[in-house]
């Protein structure tokens, strides 16, 4: 066991502050990586102050992060996807039990046994898992992934959650050319949506809270975009998707999305807000529509997305930020006030 740096949050009203953490030596498969850029994700504020309590309690200390790109600094002896120097990412998930179904479908996603980047029963240490707002991490070579070289690494960070858990529902429900696919709420995971369906041939609409964002949306790949606190602009799309990705990270009106979808149409939640949202099923009854849900992706999926981002040159678009500026950039994530998401220098870390 050794020492690292990290940030963490002591309790639901505490902000993030610096401290050390332990991390394992390295074991035969284990992959130690030094952490040179790890995104804000808003599942990072939903855990560090603790509103998903009735789903998944945060244990205190908690260290966030699951959009870590680094650099590899040792590998175990029975190491063979990596060597020291390569660069490497790792997302929303470090293990599994790898033997049942799920696992060797290559869905780890839904693993009963699977292990959280944080937050989790860390297997080896005891306690819980610590994520990627920290200097380094050690990962089973199984879970870490390779990173396109022609990526930026600031903007390939946030694709190890923002990206794959936009792509993974879209091949799912088919999003391909002539498809009309509309993307709710242009933060994190909206605008990779909007990036990632456009490069798979779709026809992409963004609704949005912010009037502000319309012409990034157009920059971003939609064809066209809606405000839709809008009631008239919105009706003019009634009955008309194949394929919605609800992006939302609040509580806000379900209903008027689902009456969006034509018939056999589907609405998928990747937002995860934490109040349940109410469902009017007559919606859904009379032209046969589904409303879904959809948990990140597993690991050859999200190799998979990397590799596709990486054949379409596609990166988040990001506001570098130090890691003292970490709560600064929660309250700002809370306003939608990020264009359109925040990549933690980790350099900013090593200098405290
Ligand atoms: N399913 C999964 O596996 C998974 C993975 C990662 C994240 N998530 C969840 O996905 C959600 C989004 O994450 P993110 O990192 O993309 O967050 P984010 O960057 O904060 O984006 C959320 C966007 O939702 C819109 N929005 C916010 N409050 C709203 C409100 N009250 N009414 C309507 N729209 C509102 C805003 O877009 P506009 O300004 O365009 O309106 C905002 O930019 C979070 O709940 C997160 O926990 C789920
Ligand atoms: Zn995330
Ligand atoms: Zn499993």
């Amino acid at each position: 066991m050794y020492k690292t740096k990290a940030y963490s949050a002591a309790g639901e009203t505490a902000p993030l502050a610096s401290t050390t953490i332990p991390r394992r030596d390295p074991t035969e498969h284990d992959v130690q990586i030094e952490i040179l850029f790890c995104g804000i994700c808003h599942s990072d504020l939903h855990q560090v102050r603790n509103q998903w309590k009735s789903v998944m309690p945060t244990v205190y200390p908690c260290v966030p992060g699951h959009e870590i790109v680094g650099r590899v600094t040792s590998v175990g002896s029975a190491v063979t996807k990596f060597k020291p120097g390569d660069i490497t990412a790792v997302g929303c998930m470090v293990d599994s039990d790898r033997t049942c179904p799920e696992c060797q479908a290559g869905l780890e996603q839904f693993c009963p046994n699977g292990t959280l980047t944080y937050n989790t029963p860390d297997k080896h240490l005891g306690g819980v898992t610590y994520g990627g707002y920290s200097d380094s991490i050690v990962v089973d070579q199984r879970f870490v992934l390779r990173v396109p070289p022609n990526l930026s690494l600031a903007g390939a960070a946030p694709l190890l959650c923002a990206g794959i858990t936009t792509y993974s529902p879209m091949r799912h429900w088919g999003v391909t050319k002539g498809k009309k696919v509309g993307v709710v709420g242009l933060g994190g995971l909206g605008h990779m949506a909007v990036k990632i369906a456009h490069a798979l041939g779709a026809y992409v609409v963004v609704f949005t809270t912010s009037p502000g964002k319309k012409d990034d949306a157009r920059r971003l790949g939609a064809d066209e975009v809606v405000v839709s606190r809008n009631a008239d602009e919105i009706e003019k799309h009634a009955g008309s998707f194949d394929f919605i990705l609800d992006a939302v990270s609040a509580e806000h009106d379900i209903n008027a999305d689902i009456n969006l979808l034509r018939r056999d149409g589907n609405i998928t939640m990747v937002g995860a807000p934490d109040k349940p949202l109410p469902v009017s099923v007559f919606g859904l009854i009379f032209k046969r529509r589904s409303f879904s849900g959809s948990p990140i992706g597993g690991i050859p999926e999200t190799q998979e997305m990397l590799d596709f981002c990486g054949a379409h040159n596609i990166t988040a678009d990001v506001e570098v930020i130090p890691i003292q500026k970490a709560n600064e950039a929660y309250e700002r994530l809370l306003k939608a006030d990020v264009k359109y998401r925040f990549s933690i220098d980790m350099a900013s870390l090593r200098t405290e």
